[in-house]
């Protein structure tokens, strides 16, 4: 599974079996390695934050999407792309599902967009993309500020996500640990954790200084790559 390598590219299509006698062939899901240290995102995001999210919060969706794969018989070959086809379907399956599914997806792009490196949008992202920025949002200002607000939208927890739809730039939100690619076929580009859980310890309840914090962590090359 590398993400890096457009994560939601692979070919296979899930599966879903009822036969029992075929449990050996669950394919559990994984934590994806991480490029950088976890300390290496300070002083934006802090170490404590980024552990509990990572080996805590992160975890805990892993486990609990593999835990629901097994009780409702559901075989991937493990791909993100069956994951992802099998996630979908959602609603035929208890809300465990979902909410574990969608979070071990969105953790697996919010942790990959992220790191220590390439966080210079002027040196780091590709051409194509900056082209598609102004193009959608006028300038790369009017997107941040844009992205933030939907940031702003969001009631609760959730997360706010840039794709690609009809070959132009959105930005959306989901609520909770739902996904874009759960209603709709899309390109994701860069996603947002804007969960308390994200940035409570060192920010507390100021979820727009971590977002200018969040904007510092980018790496605006894995964005680029995901188009
Ligand atoms: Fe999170």
């Amino acid at each position: 599974m590398d993400v890096n390598n457009q994560f939601y590219h692979d070919e296979f299509a899930g599966f879903i079996k009822e036969d029992k006698k075929e449990k050996d062939k669950f394919n559990m899901y994984k934590r994806k390695k991480l490029s950088y240290q976890l300390n290496e995102i300070e002083p934006f995001i802090d170490t404590k934050t980024m552990n509990e999210h990572y080996n805590v919060h992160y975890k805990k969706y892993t486990d609990n999407l593999n835990k629901a794969l097994v009780e409702n018989n559901i075989y991937t070959n493990g791909s993100l792309n069956s994951l992802i086809s099998v996630l979908k379907n959602y609603e035929n399956y208890p809300t465990a599902f979902r909410n574990n599914g969608g979070g071990y997806l969105n953790h697996l792009i919010y942790f990959d967009n992220i790191s220590p490196y390439n966080n210079n949008y002027q040196n780091s992202a590709s051409a194509e993309l900056k082209s598609m920025i102004k193009k959608s949002f006028g300038s790369y200002e009017n997107f941040e500020k844009e992205f933030k607000n939907k940031g702003k939208s969001v009631f609760g927890s959730g997360w706010v996500w840039l794709l690609v739809f009809n070959n132009k730039l959105m930005i959306m939100t989901t609520s909770n640990q739902n996904n874009p690619l759960m209603k709709m076929d899309t390109k994701i580009l860069l996603g947002m954790d804007v969960w308390e859980h994200a940035y409570y310890l060192k920010h507390m309840a100021d979820r727009d200084s971590y977002m200018d914090d969040f904007f510092k962590t980018i790496d605006w090359n894995i964005v680029s790559n995901r188009l």
